[in-house]
């Protein structure tokens, strides 16, 4: 623990989400608690289906973007194993299957690119092990703020820029870890690779970023995990919500990871995105929703 804080009950700030019946329903318990699940998803082409209907009216794009198996993840570790160090001493690096992931949003990697949607469908899940979790991050920060050790860690999150970008992939922009879209959207984010902008303040600022992890890490480890079952799909507010599953060792697991941009993201790819050499798409940023 860092020096000067001492550990709070942030545990509430994990959830287990609500199982729905419906689109409708799923994407009005989406915009008040952050996830819902829904179920009697057959196969990955309805699941994608189910989160463009999710989106509504407001959907511009959504696809598949991987399939979580240890396979696939082992594939990815390899090459992403072989990308150097960068100029800060970064290394990107993927953990293996069997360890708790790191909480997260997808896409951190494309900054302003990211889904503003994410739904991940359990076509199969591990026989042993490999439960989620889900964080609230704007929950999260809201009981920072009302703790006097904390509090300092809150301001910083919402108003102090940082580097969001992973190592040797620079975004080209800075932001706080949390800020509201112009949507109106609260975004709130956390990878592994977060960093202060390079310059005079940037020690002081890695306190404050490390006491971010060291929050989302507890509220991860001592919030409520669930199991999800073949057929079911998460469907998650990617922008206030971090994500993650257990460690498990099954190879027949299998969950795919569709990724959902609505008019209310920041901006939105024309094309698939490629998380092993996360490079950002070479396109204007698309004019705010109103
Ligand atoms: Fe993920």
């Amino acid at each position: 623990m860092s020096k000067g804080s001492r550990a709070m009950d942030v545990s509430s700030a994990s959830f287990i989400p609500r199982r729905v019946a419906g689109a409708a329903e799923a994407r009005a318990v989406l915009a008040s608690e952050g996830a819902a699940i829904v179920t009697g998803l057959c196969d990955e082409r309805s699941a994608v289906a189910f989160g463009r209907e999710v989106m509504g009216d407001k959907a511009v794009r959504i696809g598949t973007q991987f399939e979580a198996t240890k396979a696939h993840g082992e594939k990815e570790a390899a090459q992403v194993a072989m990308q150097p160090v960068d100029s800060r001493g970064r290394k990107r690096s993927m953990a293996p299957t069997e360890e708790r992931m790191v909480a997260h949003n997808d896409g951190f990697a494309f900054g302003d690119y990211a889904p503003d949607h994410l739904f991940l469908w359990c076509e199969r899940p591990a026989a042993r092990g490999g439960d989620s979790f889900l964080i609230d991050t704007s929950r999260l920060l809201d009981l920072l703020a009302v703790d006097p050790e904390w509090a300092a860690v809150a301001d910083f999150c919402r108003g102090i820029d940082i580097d969001h970008s992973e190592p040797n992939y620079p975004q080209g922009m800075h932001a706080p870890i949390a800020r509201t879209a112009p949507s109106g959207r609260f975004q709130g984010r956390y990878h592994p690779y977060l960093a202060p902008v390079e310059g005079p303040s940037e020690a002081e600022h890695w306190t404050f970023v490390r006491r971010w992890e060291e929050a989302v890490v507890a509220a991860r480890d001592t919030g409520p995990m669930f199991r999800v079952d073949a057929g079911e799909m998460i469907c998650i507010d990617n922008y206030r919500v971090l994500h993650g599953r257990d460690g498990h060792s099954d190879p027949l697991r299998k969950v795919c990871s569709i990724w959902g941009w609505s008019t209310d993201a920041v901006a939105v790819p024309d094309g698939p995105l490629d998380i092993v050499v996360p490079k950002l798409p070479k396109l204007p940023k698309l004019p705010m929703s109103a």
